[in-house]
């Protein structure tokens, strides 16, 4: 169920005066996302939370607007993009979903058309996910479909989001049957990556978005892997300058990509790595034992583990890799029963990456290099589960 509350009206403007006066000696970093006249900037800095108004005004959207957020993130930050929408002279109603996967479904779209219906938004209204990538693929499906589309703004508040959700336009929701099973493209008017938020993230969330972090440096960048390995100790630590420049590294690479393929007919499936068995594990526990990050680290290491048998990946990038992972704290391995490996496997079938029948795997020869569209027998698919399960 969602929950819908009128505006409120906290006083921030002093913090915001002294909050401007620190952020004119911090650094905003900008990257771009090409993609012609649908083109939009990607802001990482510390305190952007508090220039949402302006940030949005600049834009120049119309005055009434709808805040998608959750029940952890909104009594956290809700009050403060409020205000700074308020100060800007905008007309914000917040609309509060359950924290959670479970809330990337279905039902809760339509319980979010229904509440900006009955705040009267418009077609040229916007909307604005303030949380992590649950909020941003459920609000942004809302903008999607609402009116047959309305602008959105994603002000990324995990480190998941800051690094990949809230970039490149895909929005959608769950089935039953399987992830993002029904969604769309549909890119952000802005992207607001504000590092000040991710103080309030928990530890286990910060880590399942280093997966993702990871996951550039193994398809796409070997100087960012090797960076990583050096700097995790930092990164863990939340370490400002060092987060900023590689959630901006993050950034541009994921750019590059959506730039070359925003729909994902080519390059763009290897942001995909890890995410066959990935998605499969978070689809037969039912969206709930594991973090989506936590799903795609282990999904990761037994793509990485396909790789070595199929495309030579040598075996001291491959203990690399685990080892990164473990660094960072994350689940590299998987306990499953005989039953469940048969489930992990008709999961995976259902996966949006099934093309005529057949699963399709992103894999790596090399860190910093990635293959996508590679068939692997199913007998080697089960034996690395089988492997990971003895090992687990
Ligand atoms: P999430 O949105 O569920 O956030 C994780 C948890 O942290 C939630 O409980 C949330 O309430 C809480 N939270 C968020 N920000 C907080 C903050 N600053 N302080 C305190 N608590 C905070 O999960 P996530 O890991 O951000 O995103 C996972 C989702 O993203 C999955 O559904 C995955 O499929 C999706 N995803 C989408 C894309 C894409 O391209 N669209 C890419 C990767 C992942
Ligand atoms: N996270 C995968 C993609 O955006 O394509």
């Amino acid at each position: 169920v969602c929950s819908c509350s009128s505006p409120k009206y906290f006083t921030f403007a002093h913090m915001t005066k002294k909050m401007s006066s620190n952020f004119q000696r911090r650094k905003i970093r900008v990257v771009d996302v090409q993609l012609g006249h649908r083109s939009y900037s990607i802001k990482v800095g510390a305190g952007l939370l508090s220039r949402l108004g302006k940030e949005c005004a600049g834009l120049g959207f119309e005055k009434s607007c709808a805040i998608i957020s959750d029940s952890n993130v909104a009594p956290l930050y809700a009050a403060q993009a409020m205000e700074s929408l308020n100060l800007a002279g905008f007309n914000p109603v917040l609309v509060t979903v359950p924290a959670g996967e479970k809330s990337k479904c279905w039902e809760m779209v339509q319980a979010c058309h229904e509440q900006i219906a009955k705040h009267r938004l418009e077609r040229k209204s916007f909307i604005i996910a303030l949380g992590g990538g649950v909020v941003g693929d459920l609000a942004g499906f809302v903008a999607a479909t609402y009116l047959r589309g309305v602008d959105f703004v994603q002000v990324a508040t995990t480190l998941l989001a800051q690094v990949d959700s809230s970039v490149g336009g895909k929005v959608g929701v769950n089935l039953r049957a399987g992830k993002n099973l029904v969604g769309a493209f549909h890119q952000p008017r802005l992207v607001l990556s504000d590092l000040e938020t991710l103080a309030t993230l928990p530890m286990r969330e910060f880590r399942a978005g280093m997966a993702e972090v990871i996951k550039y440096g193994i398809v796409f960048d070997a100087e960012l892997f090797n960076q990583l390995e050096q700097s995790m100790a930092k990164l863990l630590d939340q370490d400002t300058r060092t987060m900023a420049a590689v959630i901006e590294r993050c950034c541009e690479i994921k750019a590059a990509v959506v730039w070359q393929d925003e729909t994902e007919s080519g390059i763009r499936a290897i942001l995909n790595f890890g995410h066959t068995i990935g998605h499969g594990l978070e689809a037969i526990s039912s969206y709930g034992n594991y973090l989506h990050g936590e799903a795609i680290a282990i999904g990761q290491v037994a793509a990485a583990r396909l790789s070595e048998k199929l495309l030579g990946l040598p075996e001291e990038e491959m203990n690399r890799i685990e080892a990164l992972f473990q660094r960072a704290g994350l689940p590299t391995q998987v306990q499953l029963n005989e039953g469940q490996q048969q489930d992990l496997i008709a999961a995976m079938q259902n996966d949006k990456k099934v093309s005529a029948g057949a699963v399709k795997f992103v894999l790596t020869a090399s860190i910093g290099k990635a293959s996508f569209g590679c068939q692997v027998p199913n007998e080697l698919v089960v034996s690395t589960l089988s492997r990971l399960r003895g090992t687990a």
